[in-house]
């Protein structure tokens, strides 16, 4: 299957509904582990499935260890016959991805189990690094050797004599599934002694560390924590299976959905959004970040399985900003950068030294996506701080994502912002989340949109305006655009088949709107351009295919809160495809040359029907002829044809098919 290149966000009013998590990936992980090297099977339940987790599945199986059924379905379990600390196959060759759950644990386990082994990943993998532990466990014993580049993998595990007389010691400072991968895997050494391991630096990323205890004491493993200093396995520990295990949902991929269900709030619809797996007796560190949500501002409930958002405390405008300390919640972290941008002050995230060596640099990526979005940002080492923006600052921007699935997931919250987004590779999310960005739409509430497509002088405009003062929403009447590009270049005498020129001319158009007048560098020009020279040669240049692009983004601005009436002749078919509700509106030619006829008059402008009939017979050619966008109803449209109809008539028919969809 061929990963898409990139995913549009349009632009979020709100966030609604709710939302099952899958497993959490660091559990999932974790227990696979365990139960592959417990004593009995295990029955798991809710592991997620993805691709960190296929790789450690993956290996398993390699390793000759017996796994009945697959992730995939939630209701399914999976069923994992442990090797009792004795892999069948005593050779391997391991490639596992970009996962560093998978990547640490395995390499103590095989290495305390010994053999002949290989262990590999991704070019990313190979730069991310894994000397301490590696460090930690040639110190007792181990035969481990470097295949490329000292300190990182590939790495060659053989056969050594691991043995436990002294204290283990590990640094805790770079990533803490260094220690984590000694904890899992020391029981395997059946040690008829306490084993001891002594931290260096301090340690980093402790609610991981924690949940790793948790898992260890599920599968029969005390380790007695002396201040995250010093760690304590008992005598005689052997892993022995639980016999069933619920895996939690995801408490990293909660963060998303919680942040959601708030920032729809700075429009007025916050929530509720409730996110279902996980609640406040939750393992994972990651439910920290819902805490700090509340402190921050936020609204939430918490029940029995489940977290809801539910928009911003009572008198609160937006988030607030502040000094965060992210030493305990480095993933979630990521999503309060992007959260950040929405707040009431500056935000600086503190102790995330850890995103330097995660997937990707994450501390570099983040500063240069919110940059791209026209935010203000600066970091330093261990430290990013973000400027909260104004309308103004936004820009449509394309996210770079490197490969990161936590960079495409963080950054789609910036949907909440006044601008186009389009996410780059967003099939990254796959690593831990696959069906992340369906679970996103089926909780964004996006800008409506009521696009109202048809020939001219159908009525377009007058039932536009009427429907938008009606819902309240803003309008776009997309002619005057193309019209303003016309007379623009008509006054500066560019020609009408200069197709470049046109189109620099439209990309630059000094175009605002002021009590439903058009202004043109700011001369009223709402008279001028409504003159049939104007609109010919509006219609004329309409064709060229640069020209269009070049106004694609000007008439997609315009969709702001709290919502959008657009009228034209693609604005279903192509500017605003998600539109909730799309109206392609006709009159035969005759019953329109006739308004048009009569609407010139009352202006004082002199001509006949006939000359009426006829250039607008040759302006439906052009428009319904030309290549690009030509005028056709949207597949989705309803068709309305208003000759019978008076204006009244016609306007309440519309507000009962938007309130029908919306
Ligand atoms: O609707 P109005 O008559 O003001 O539009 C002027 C011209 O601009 C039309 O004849 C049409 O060729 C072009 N147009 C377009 N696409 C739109 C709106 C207008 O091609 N969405």
């Amino acid at each position: 299957m061929t990963r898409p290149d990139c995913l549009d966000l349009p632009p979020l009013i709100g966030a609604a509904g709710s939302v099952q998590l899958p497993g959490s990936k660091s559990i999932s992980n974790r227990v696979l582990l365990l139960a592959a090297l417990a004593d009995g099977a295990t029955e798991l339940t809710g592991l997620l499935d993805s691709d960190d987790t296929r790789v450690m599945l993956d290996a398993l199986r390699a390793l000759g260890v017996r796994v009945d059924g697959s992730p995939g379905d939630p209701a399914a379990p999976v069923l994992v016959h442990g090797c009792g600390a004795r892999l069948p196959q005593g050779s391997a060759d391991l490639f596992l991805g970009n996962a560093g759950t998978a990547v640490r644990p395995l390499t103590a386990a095989l290495a305390l189990l010994g053999g002949d082994y290989h262990v590999r990943g991704v070019p990313r993998m190979h730069e991310r690094p894994i000397g301490d532990l590696v460090d930690a466990l040639r110190a007792i014993g181990c035969a481990i050797d470097y295949r490329g580049q000292p300190g990182y993998p590939p790495l060659a595990i053989g056969r050594g004599k691991p043995r436990v007389d002294a204290p283990l010691r590990v640094r805790g400072d770079v990533s803490s599934q260094f220690l984590t991968a000694l904890l899992l895997s020391l029981p395997l050494l059946g040690s008829q002694r306490d084993i001891e391991v002594e931290v260096d630096g301090l340690l980093i990323s402790r609610p991981y560390v924690a949940l790793t205890l948790a898992m260890l004491e599920r599968f029969g493993v005390r380790v007695d924590n002396h201040d995250w200093q010093r760690f304590v396995l008992r005598a005689g520990a052997r892993l022995r299976s639980p016999g069933q295990l619920r895996v939690e949902g995801d408490a990293s991929s909660a963060s998303y959905f919680l942040a959601a269900g708030v920032l729809g709030s700075l429009h007025g619809r916050g929530g509720p959004l409730r996110v279902h797996g996980i609640d406040a007796s939750s393992l994972q560190g990651d439910v920290e970040f819902a805490r700090v949500l509340e402190r921050l501002g936020a609204s939430l409930r918490w029940g029995d399985g489940w977290v809801e958002a539910c928009g911003l405390q009572p008198g609160r405008q937006r988030l607030a900003g502040g000094d965060i300390d992210c030493l305990a919640i480095p993933d979630a972290a990521m999503t309060l950068a992007v959260t950040a941008l929405f707040a009431d002050a500056p935000t600086r995230l503190g102790g995330i030294a850890s995103w330097r060596v995660k997937e990707t640099d994450r501390i570099h990526a983040m500063l240069t996506e919110l940059r791209r979005l026209g935010a203000r940002v600066d970091a330093g080492d261990d430290w990013l701080r973000v400027w909260p923006m104004r309308d103004e600052d936004w820009r449509a921007a394309s996210i770079h994502t490197y490969d990161d699935h936590r960079m495409a997931m963080c950054f789609s919250l910036a949907s909440f912002g006044p601008v186009d987004l389009r996410i780059e590779d967003p099939g990254c999310v796959a690593k831990t989340f696959p069906g992340y960005f369906d679970a996103f739409a089926s909780i964004a509430r996006p800008v409506p949109v009521l696009a109202i497509d048809g020939p001219t002088a159908s009525g377009k405009g007058t039932l536009a305006a009427r429907v938008a003062a009606e819902l309240g929403l803003r309008v776009l009447d997309s002619g005057s655009l193309y019209r303003a590009t016309a007379l623009r270049a008509l006054r500066m005498g560019v020609a009408l088949d200069d197709e470049p020129g046109l189109a620099e001319l439209a990309a630059r158009l000094p175009v605002g709107w002021r009590d439903g007048r058009v202004l043109l560098d700011g001369d009223d020009v709402t008279e001028a351009l409504r003159s049939e020279q104007v609109g010919n040669a509006a219609s004329t240049i309409a064709a060229l295919p640069r020209l269009r692009d070049a106004l694609l983004g000007l008439q997609r601005a315009q969709r702001r809160a709290p919502g959008l009436v657009a009228d034209g002749r693609d604005m279903g078919s192509v500017v605003f495809p998600d539109a909730a509700l799309k109206v392609f509106l006709t009159a035969s030619a005759e019953t329109r040359a006739e308004r048009r006829y009569k609407q010139l008059i009352s202006q004082g402008i002199s001509t006949t029907i006939t000359d009426v009939l006829r250039d607008l017979r040759a302006r439906d050619a052009r428009d319904a002829s030309r290549s690009v966008a030509a005028m056709a109803a949207a597949r989705d449209a309803l068709p309305l044809d208003n000759a019978g109809l008076d204006v009244d008539a016609t306007v309440a028919l519309v507000l009962q098919w938007w309130r029908e969809r919306t």
